[in-house]
């Protein structure tokens, strides 16, 4: 374990790493940053999914890869040569990290894809079958890096040099395996010179952006502002925000959009300022089981998360009604465009995911 005050750039670090030798994950520890840069192993299937549950590694690209790992080792201590013995091991540590949690479809995505590994190849022996999930697991995470690649292509053709970009939660390198979905434009943007002025929204309760986003951004030299949750319209209206790239977890049929709570108020006000709003989404976001907006379960949280947690004190009265819902849909019709690696998708919504998803599947 590597603990330290940050004496190393946060950039240097992999998000989520597969130790197979030492049949563990590692992961940045996500609730100790900014303060504290630390590796954690995981290695049972209670640490995985408390790992995911707990926020130590989240945003839905990252979850998927932590879960893609996660059943491999899982799969790998199961000790029989039977196929039908191992599958229903393997389904049964499925559902269990499946149920860490509930918006992000790129868990049950990750998960799903191992499983049809398995049943694509349930004639071979079980150690091939464990194999070929390694194979697949590794898989997930380098399609994620040029998934987000892309993505920070297609981005950067709806933005310009010296333009201010808003963003919400941590949809950065911390939530991928590289370059983030909503910060790849910036990153890519920055390699190349257009010196982008972002604003992070600061994310209350669990500050994804002001402990996630802001370190990040900063920590390769991009010119990050931190503003609080309630300032996006105020630097809308005074006009120095072009363009609004927020990532999500979840993009139902029609366009409508599950990402942390708050993204839908910011639409609402980039609407209400004429700026666009962007959706940047890894095709494997996109959930046509999904119809609407209305199907996607949205995580409720603990009332703690509001009430204690960033402070020494308690911040609200004891026995206080506390709702706290970690994600909020945000309406396709404020959104422009949704950023995925096959191109961007426009409304209506309903054709156009489903043109990208057949440039995936071609
Ligand atoms: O609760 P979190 O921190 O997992 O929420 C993360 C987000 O809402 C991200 O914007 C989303 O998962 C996309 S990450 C590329």
């Amino acid at each position: 374990m590597e603990k330290g005050k940050n004496s190393k750039n946060i950039m240097d670090y992999a998000t989520v790493t597969l130790l197979d030798a030492e049949n563990a994950i590692e992961i940045i520890d996500q609730t100790k940053l900014p303060g504290t840069i630390e590796l954690i192993r995981l290695k049972s299937a209670q640490e995985i999914w408390n790992a995911i549950y707990l926020l130590k590694v989240r945003g839905a690209p990252a979850i998927g890869v932590a879960a893609g790992f996660g059943i491999y080792l899982l799969a790998k201590e199961i000790e029989t040569e039977d196929y039908e013995v191992f599958y229903e091991a393997f389904q049964k540590q499925k559902e269990y990290l499946n149920s860490s949690r509930p918006t992000a479809v790129n868990l049950s995505w990750a998960l799903n894809r191992m499983e049809k590994v398995c049943i694509a190849n349930k004639n071979k022996p079980v150690a091939e079958i464990k194999e070929l999930l390694h194979k697949e697991a590794l898989e997930i995470q380098e399609e994620d890096i040029r998934v987000c690649k892309s993505i920070g292509e297609h981005g950067l053709t709806l933005v310009k040099p010296g333009d201010g970009i808003l963003t919400h939660c941590n949809a950065g390198q911390l939530a991928t395996s590289k370059y983030g979905t909503a910060t790849a434009p910036i990153y890519l943007g920055e390699e190349r010179g257009y010196h982008f002025h972002v604003f992070a929204d600061e994310t209350r309760p669990l500050l994804q952006g002001a402990r996630l986003t802001s370190f990040e951004l900063h920590a390769a030299g991009v010119d990050v502002t931190l503003i609080c949750d309630n300032m996006s319209g105020t630097v809308m209206k005074q006009g120095l925000v072009q363009a609004v790239f927020v990532g999500c977890d979840r993009v139902a049929a029609n366009g409508d959009t599950a990402n942390k709570i708050g993204t839908s108020v910011v639409a609402t006000v980039a609407k209400r300022y004429h700026v666009p709003f962007y959706v940047c989404a890894p095709t494997s976001t996109i959930d046509l089981n999904t119809a609407t907006g209305d199907d996607i379960c949205i995580e409720e949280r603990p009332a703690e998360e509001v009430t204690e947690m960033w402070y020494q004190e308690r911040m609200a009265p004891e026995g206080v009604k506390v709702y706290n819902l970690a994600f909020d849909v945000t309406d396709h019709d404020l959104i422009s465009g949704i950023v995925t690696e096959y191109g961007i998708a426009r409304e209506p919504y309903t054709e156009s995911l489903k043109e990208i998803l057949s440039k995936r599947n071609a």
